[in-house]
């Protein structure tokens, strides 16, 4: 039974889908519900960076209203970073996972995750998971990668079944079938930078922290924030 995709809205141009399926959820849009547009005019990503969003990318945004305190919203980023890992493998890509949510090839961005709360008080409302990926067209040679020449259809498909399973066993079991998933898929030997420290990368806590080794030995949970390869 999927629920991901039931009901879908097909755009050819938008802002951002992120905001789309924020206005469509303060209007009491079902969970599950889906907005896909063929280019945003202002696509966002994380940390205030913007997202080019030309044609020929997917910019698709899901509005879920899953039975979960607010706490538990930032470990089901990295289950759906799972989700779309598994979806580029399908389609041929060598991917591997960046925390918390990035997905990679060969040492340049396919994709990324745009994860929005929206809540009353403590109540958790909705989320919207915003997921942008490079099919035909790489914004930044550089820097980004493309997956190619994928029939843009049956992708979005793989995609929303992907991401559907592994919300639904993070949903169901929590964060401890999640963190296992996440690291057989993470870009190993890394050395990341998070503010002012630098270290490599160690891999997950039990709660989906990031864990980064120092030049000292000493390990440091990252929680939110920035993070970045150094190499
Ligand atoms: C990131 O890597 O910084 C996250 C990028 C998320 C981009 C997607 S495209 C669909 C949705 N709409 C947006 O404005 N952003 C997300």
């Amino acid at each position: 039974m999927s629920w991901l995709g039931h009901r879908r809205i097909d755009l050819i141009e938008c802002g951002s889908t992120n905001d789309e399926a924020a206005k469509l959820a303060r209007d009491g849009a079902a969970h599950g519900t889906v907005v896909i547009a063929e280019r945003q005019t202002a696509g966002r990503g994380r940390d205030g960076r913007a997202w080019q969003s030309p044609p020929g990318g997917l910019y698709l945004s899901a509005i879920l209203r899953p039975a979960l305190p607010l706490v538990d919203v930032p470990p089901l980023t990295l289950a759906i970073g799972v989700g779309a890992c598994d979806a580029a493998r399908e389609h041929g890509a060598a991917a591997q996972l960046k925390w918390p949510n990035d997905i990679y090839v060969a040492g340049k961005k396919l994709a990324g995750v745009l994860v929005e709360a929206q809540s009353q008080g403590h109540r958790l409302e909705s989320v919207i998971v915003g997921i942008g990926v490079n099919l035909a067209t790489t914004p930044d040679l550089d820097t980004a990668t493309s997956l190619g020449n994928v029939d843009r259809a049956a992708f979005t498909t793989c995609l929303l079944a992907h991401v559907e399973h592994w919300i639904d066993r993070y949903v169901a079991t929590g964060i401890a079938a999640i963190v296992p998933a996440w690291q057989a898929r993470m870009m190993a030997n890394l050395v990341l930078r998070a503010g002012e420290l630098v270290g490599s990368l160690v891999g997950l806590d039990v709660d989906g922290a990031l864990l980064i080794r120092d030049g000292y030995g000493t390990i440091h949970r990252i929680r939110s924030g920035d993070v970045s390869v150094v190499h």
